[in-house]
């Protein structure tokens, strides 16, 4: 019981990071893919919640890595990943193609990112 209930935790906290922010971006410092993802959401005028998965210290890089992974198992790597109204969206491919064919930024006023 106990065991299932650690193992669940990351699990928990990628969720409700996921379900209680608009936008929410699960970097890694000094990674370009996260950087370039970051400056086009603020370019947007949108504040991610965006979360440095080194700085954490509980749960690890390496549980929110594994979740992310379980989530995404099509994806060679789960960062950076984009979170809109609670949904994963993408990583850097899908935000730029979705910016690119017009259907980002109505997603992101939906989500109640973005006002205007
Ligand atoms: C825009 O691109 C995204 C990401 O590739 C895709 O999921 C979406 O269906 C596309 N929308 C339109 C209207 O083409």
């Amino acid at each position: 019981m106990e065991m299932e209930l650690a193992n669940h935790r990351p699990f928990e906290v990628v969720r409700q990071l996921a379900e209680c922010n608009a936008v929410v971006v699960f970097s890694i410092s000094g990674c370009c893919m996260c950087t370039v993802v970051k400056r086009l959401l603020f370019g947007l005028g949108v504040g991610p919640t965006v979360v440095e998965l080194d700085h954490l210290s509980h749960p690890s890089a390496d549980d929110i890595q594994a979740v992310l992974h379980h989530l995404l198992p099509h994806q060679p790597h789960p960062i950076p990943a984009v979170f809109v109204g609670g949904k994963f969206l993408g990583g850097l491919e899908t935000l730029m193609s979705s910016h690119i064919n017009g259907s980002l930024v109505p997603l992101l006023k939906q989500a109640g990112a973005l006002w205007l």
